[in-house]
């Protein structure tokens, strides 16, 4: 077979296509969220799947109360540094709030912006059926589209809080269509947020496309974390399903503290350190 492709670097990397092909196979898919360039480039090299430039940036990179204050300008900002240190993983760009439901010539040409501007190779949009429509244009025009249903942090003012989905039968059977319709409409994947495991079990028994859940317990096809909550950075607040996977918020204290000491004490610079 001779290789048929133009693109540079087509062989290696994760491509929406490739995220049916692991459900298919009974592959988990590991995502993670980043939102700069060496930290986009140590989770490639360590082999992550695909990384979300998710709008939680607001909240851990801006330090903002929730997602809602985020600008499309600061996602693309962000979006560019991440796509230069992905060189195998699928780079997803998160539409913002507001980026995406005034109109749908204004949904796409924000969408548009995170492949054009961003490097990204997908958008992912909060919510379920009601949008459908909407992403089916977006993916007829060549956009592959993630979907977010569940607890979707946009809306949080409309749920009055961070609550766990799937508990009452509106819920679910509101869940179910909406994977349902997401899946129809083209998605390549949905994320499930803080959704009761039978409920997320049950989505992802119902669809050919890949579940990637977040607080959705362990039966969706894949799993994504903030990067923040699982290297221990951010530290306002732990959600009940995050794992911290290291501690860098003590690392980085005890290098600042180990730092400050040698320079209040006349140890930084040394020798090696000064220009001769
Ligand atoms: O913004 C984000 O990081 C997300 C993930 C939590 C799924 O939407």
């Amino acid at each position: 077979m001779g290789d048929f492709s133009r693109y540079k670097g087509d062989t290696d990397r994760v491509t929406t296509r490739k995220f049916r092909r692991f459900k298919k196979d009974g592959k988990k898919i590991a995502v993670l969220t980043a939102y700069d360039y060496p930290t986009a480039r140590i989770l490639d090299t360590a082999g992550i799947d695909c990384i979300l430039v998710g709008d939680s940036a607001g909240t851990v990179v801006a330090g903002y109360e929730n997602t809602l204050p985020v600008t499309m300008d600061e996602m693309i900002f962000l979006c560019k540094a991440v796509s230069k240190g992905a060189k195998r993983a699928l780079v997803v760009g998160d539409m913002p709030f507001m980026s995406f439901q005034k109109s749908e010539s204004d949904a796409i040409e924000n969408a548009g912006r995170f492949l054009k501007e961003g490097g990204a190779a997908a958008v992912k949009l909060e919510g379920g059926s009601e949008i459908a429509p909407l992403i089916l244009k977006m993916v007829d025009f060549g956009i592959p589209v993630m979907g977010h249903i569940g607890l979707t942090p946009q809306s949080i003012n409309k749920f009055g809080g961070h609550i766990v989905m799937g508990k009452t039968e509106k819920q679910k059977s509101y869940l179910l269509q909406s994977a349902k319709a997401l899946q129809d409409a083209g998605c390549f994947a949905i994320v499930l947020e803080s959704v009761l495991p039978d409920m997320a079990r049950a989505i992802t028994e119902s669809i050919r496309i890949p579940t990637i859940g977040i607080g959705a317990g362990v039966h969706c096809d894949g799993q994504v974390l903030v990067v923040s909550d699982m290297i221990g950075l951010f530290e306002d607040f732990r959600p009940k399903f995050v794992r911290a996977y290291a501690d860098a918020a003590g690392l980085i204290r005890k290098a600042a503290k180990e730092y400050i000491d040698d320079v209040k004490n006349g140890r930084f610079p040394g020798d090696e350190e000064t220009y001769k």
